[in-house]
């Protein structure tokens, strides 16, 4: 998979050469390159911002820069990339969307800054290739790039090759729809507390039911909106017995 960042802070990105993203980057399964969009700028301050039309707080990228930008990254005669642009305003990230970007074959970020992009850039953009502004979550962050750094990580796990262990894929949280059940590793007791008997059972079909009904709980504590939204099909009546 290719995927192009663009950013003016190119720096925020080093740790993508680290761990299971490095190793991908050098073998070849993420071919992932940073540009700093100031390369686009022709004055001598190298200008990316101005001020809000319609007045406001705060400053707005320009699209003269972006403009440039995406025409050298997606070239008319190549075929388009994706456009993300990470924005509070977004659509929200999830898991499916991971996997959704996983089959894309190349991928563009744009970082905003200050109150965002304008917003004549994106419509442009929309008109040569697909482009969604995407949301981490309720909150507000000074910009793009931590937004585009965890959905790079969530995006690399997935691509084949990339996890020593594809199996987990299968048994992590929101895999399906549900949060995961509470892990343990030796020793047996630690401090007073015990590792639950079923674990050290060695009945596999037991320790699959305790922990679908773990996940359950825990869903239903934490996150009803996940459970509300599961599909009836993927609850079984020993679920709704639990
Ligand atoms: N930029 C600023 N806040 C953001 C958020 N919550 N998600 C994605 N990008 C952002």
């Amino acid at each position: 998979m290719r995927v192009d960042v663009v950013s003016i802070f190119p720096e925020y990105f080093a740790p993508l050469d680290l761990s299971l993203i490095g190793r991908a980057r050098a073998n070849g399964v993420l071919q992932l390159a940073v540009h700093d969009l100031r390369t686009w700028t022709h004055d001598v301050h190298r200008t990316v911002d101005d001020t809000p039309y319609g007045g406001g707080p705060g400053m707005v990228m320009r699209p003269e820069p972006w403009g440039a930008a995406l025409d050298a990254l997606a070239p008319a005669e190549a075929p388009p990339p994706r456009l993300l642009v990470p924005s509070p305003a977004g659509v929200p990230f999830t898991q499916a969307m991971a996997y959704e970007l996983a089959a894309e074959s190349h991928l563009l970020f744009a970082c905003g800054r200050y109150e965002g992009i304008d917003q004549r850039v994106l419509e442009h953009a929309a008109t040569r290739m697909p482009v969604t502004e995407v949301s981490l979550g309720d909150y507000v962050l000074f910009g793009g790039e931590v937004a585009v750094l965890v959905m790079v990580e969530a995006v690399t796990r997935l691509l084949p090759g990339v996890l020593g262990n594809a199996g987990s894929l299968d048994e992590e949280s929101h895999a399906h729809g549900l949060l995961e059940a509470p892990i343990y590793t030796k020793p047996p007791s630690w401090r007073g507390h015990d590792v639950p008997e079923v674990l050290r059972s060695g009945d596999h079909g037991k320790i699959a039911r305790w922990r679908r009904e773990e996940g359950l709980l825990r869903t239903a504590a934490r996150r009803p909106d996940l459970l509300a939204a599961l599909p009836a099909d993927r609850l079984d009546k020993r679920d709704i017995a639990a």
